[in-house]
């Protein structure tokens, strides 16, 4: 998606340890425009697969997650990081660990928003080493759930992200895929 990148080459910085930062469009403050279009991207792409909700992990996920819900005409899931007060024990859990934050969260959703006639989406801001997809995909099992696709806005294909979904054989689509950020420099893959 050339408007992605062009924002990605202008407004993105490298940080030290392969991370790139677009906190000043897409996960912190958020570029309500460009999300729109974003959403409209992948709801052209996974038109006709009879997508029946869009599944994303709070809390990055969700703005690019929640437009492309609206533009499929379908509703929103977010699983959760941290136990709500009104989420009961029924849940779907799965453990996901960060390798940038080193950290593992139970991510969860109630079962009453999932089940064996859903085909969902799976959306997220950043594909890096596919732990949140990788969570998402274990609770779509669970639930008995097909998954049709996963979206991805920023894929770092030089992570191993990418491989991990290929191997599981369910169509992946990301919207700009980078080969290297070494030197500072933001490389896409041809
Ligand atoms: P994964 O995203 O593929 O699961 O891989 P990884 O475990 O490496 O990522 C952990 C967290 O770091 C994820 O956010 C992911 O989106 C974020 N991340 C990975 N690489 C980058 C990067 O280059 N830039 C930025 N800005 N973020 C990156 P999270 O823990 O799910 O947090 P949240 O922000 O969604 O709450």
């Amino acid at each position: 998606m050339d408007l992605l990148k062009k924002r990605i080459v202008e407004d993105g910085t490298v940080l030290p340890g392969n991370v790139l930062k677009v906190d000043n469009f897409l996960n912190h403050q958020v570029d309500t425009k460009l999300m729109d279009e974003i959403g409209k991207e992948f709801a052209k792409l996974f038109e006709g697969e009879k997508i029946t909700k869009v599944v994303t992990v709070e809390s990055s996920g969700i703005a690019p997650a929640l437009m492309t819900a609206l533009h499929l005409g379908v509703p929103l899931i977010f699983a959760r990081k941290h136990k709500s007060l009104t989420l009961t024990d029924n849940l779907y859990t799965a453990t996901v660990y960060s390798y940038t934050k080193r950290v593992s969260n139970d991510i969860s959703v109630d079962k009453r928003f999932l089940n064996s006639e859903d085909r969902i989406l799976i959306i997220d801001d950043f594909l890096a080493n596919g732990q949140a997809v990788q969570g998402l995909l274990e609770i779509a099992k669970v639930a008995n759930v097909q998954v049709a696709g996963i979206g991805i806005v920023i894929e770092k294909s030089f992570q191993k992200g990418r491989s991990m979904i290929e191997k599981t054989g369910v169509r992946l689509e990301s919207l700009a895929r980078i080969a290297s950020l070494e030197n500072q420099k933001v490389t896409f893959v041809e």
